[in-house]
C-alpha cells in the first residue's frame, strides 16, 4: 500500500475557479515527489486539500488516501490528529506561519502536548531534541521569532512540522523567501531528515532545477493538472510535454554555460481558472499545437517507462491512433474521462498522419 494515494482529486473555490481538476498522485514512504507548475496552477491548493486546510466554501471531491484512510471521508477529530501525526505542511514565509509573541519552543511544543498527551518535561526534551535535528541549539527554544534569521525561522518550521512524528511532509515553496545559500542549506536538512526516517516527501517548487535535484519523481502542473510525470531527472532534462519543456528551458544548466545567458520563456499568461480554454488548456500558449488541440482535452498517457504526459503528440509513433494510454505506470490507475465509445475517434479527428507529422517537428 502506498503511503499517499490521490485519486482523482478536484477542488473547487466558492467564486467557481477549478483550482485542481482531477489529480492522480501516488507516493510510497520514503520517496521524494516534487510538484512543479507556474504561480496560479494549483500547486498549494493540491497541497492543502491534502490535509483539508482550504478555506470554507471550497469543494473537494475524489480520494486522499493516507495509508489506506480516505482523508476527506474523515471526522474532524480525525483529521486534526492527522494533521500532525499523519502528515504535517511547511509553508513558505515562516515569520507568518509562527506567532510573534511566544517563544519557539512553545511553539514547537504546543502539538506534542496536545496530540502526543506528553508531560510539560517530555514536551520540552523532545523540543530540544527537534530543535538540535534541524540544526539549532536546544537553548534556541527560548528565542521569540524575531530573534532568529529567515533560514533559522524555516528551520524551527521544520522541526514544529516533525513534532508529532508524522510519515509525511509536505514542503509548499518552503525554501522560496530565503537566499540562495540558506536555501541549499534548508533542502539538503529536508532531505536529510526524510532520508534518517523514511518519510514521504512532496516538495512544491515553480523551480524545476531545485526539485529535478531533490526528489525522485517529478509531477508538472498545468491550470490544475498534472500534465506530465515521471522520474525527476528525465522530466527535468528531456520533458516530454510541450508546457514541462518551456518550464524546464526557463531554469539555466549547470554545466551548459548557453542556458544561463538565454534562458526561454514562455509567453503568455497561465489561463484564470475560472475561464479555462476549450480542449488542451494550453493550446493557446502551446508552440506546437494542432488545429484539433482546441477541442481535445487529452489525458495523460504513457511517455515512456514510468513516466506519463498529457498531450496529444507523446507516446511511441501510433499510440493515438491506437488509443493507448498510461494504466501500468506508477500513480496510473486508468480513470479516464475520455475513454469509452467515441473516444478513440476524438482522439484521431486529425487522423494518424497529421499526428505522425506533428511529432516529428516537435522540436
Ligand atoms: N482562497 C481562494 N479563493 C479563490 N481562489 C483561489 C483561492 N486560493 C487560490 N485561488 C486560485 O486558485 C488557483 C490556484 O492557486 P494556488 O493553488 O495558490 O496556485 P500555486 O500554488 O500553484 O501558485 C489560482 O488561480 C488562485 O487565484
Ligand atoms: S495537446 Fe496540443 S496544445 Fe496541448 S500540449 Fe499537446 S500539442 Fe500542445
Ligand atoms: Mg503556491
Amino acid at each position: 500500500m502506498s503511503l499517499l494515494d490521490v485519486r482523482n482529486l478536484t477542488v473547487t473555490y466558492a467564486g467557481g475557479a477549478a483550482a485542481v481538476r482531477g489529480v492522480d498522485l501516488r507516493l510510497d514512504a520514503g520517496r521524494k515527489l516534487g510538484l512543479a507548475g507556474e504561480s496560479g496552477c494549483g500547486k498549494s491548493t493540491l497541497a492543502l486539500a491534502l490535509l483539508r486546510l482550504l478555506p470554507a466554501g471550497a469543494r473537494i471531491t475524489g480520494e486522499v488516501l493516507l495509508d489506506g484512510e480516505d482523508v476527506l471521508a474523515m471526522k474532524w477529530g480525525r483529521v486534526r490528529a492527522v494533521r500532525w501525526a499523519g502528515a504535517s505542511v511547511v509553508f513558505q514565509g515562516a515569520m507568518h506561519s509562527l506567532n510573534a509573541v511566544h517563544r519557539v519552543g512553545d511553539q514547537i511544543a504546543e502539538p506534542i502536548l496536545l496530540h502526543r498527551k506528553a508531560t510539560a518535561a517530555g514536551a520540552k526534551k523532545k523540543t530540544g531534541e527537534l530543535l538540535e535535528q534541524v540544526g539549532l541549539p536546544a537553548a534556541r527554544a527560548d528565542a521569540y521569532p524575531h530573534e532568529l534569521s529567515g533560514g533559522q525561522r524555516q528551520r524551527v518550521m521544520i522541526a514544529m512540522a516533525l513534532a508529532c512524528d508524522p510519515r509525511l511532509i509536505i514542503a509548499d515553496e518552503p525554501t522560496t523567501a530565503l537566499d540562495v545559500m540558506i536555501q541549499a542549506q534548508i533542502l539538503r536538512l529536508i532531505e536529510q531528515l526524510v532520508a534518517d526516517q523514511d518519510l514521504g516527501l512532496i516538495m512544491i517548487s515553480h523551480d524545476l532545477a531545485v526539485l529535478a535535484d531533490t526528489c525522485d519523481r517529478l509531477a508538472v502542473m498545468y491550470a490544475g493538472r498534472v500534465v506530465e510525470e515521471g522520474p525527476a531527472r528525465q522530466v527535468y532534462e528531456d520533458a516530454r510535454h510541450p508546457y514541462a519543456r518551456a518550464l524546464s528551458a526557463a531554469f539555466p544548466r549547470i554545466g551548459d554555460p548557453a542556458s544561463r545567458f538565454a534562458p526561454q520563456g514562455l509567453a503568455g499568461d497561465p489561463p484564470d481558472p475560472a475561464a479555462l480554454p476549450s480542449g488542451c488548456t494550453f493550446h493557446p500558449r502551446c508552440p506546437v499545437a494542432l488545429e484539433s488541440c482546441s477541442a481535445q482535452d487529452p489525458v495523460l498517457r504513457a511517455a515512456g517507462p514510468e513516466r506519463r504526459a498529457a498531450c496529444v503528440l507523446v507516446g511511441p509513433p501510433g499510440a493515438e491512433a491506437r488509443g493507448e494510454r498510461a494504466t501500468a505506470e506508477p500513480g496510473g490507475r486508468g480513470k479516464d474521462p475520455t475513454d469509452g465509445p467515441g473516444a478513440l475517434e476524438e482522439r484521431t479527428a486529425e487522423g494518424p498522419e497529421a499526428l505522425e507529422e506533428a511529432r516529428r517537428s516537435t522540436p
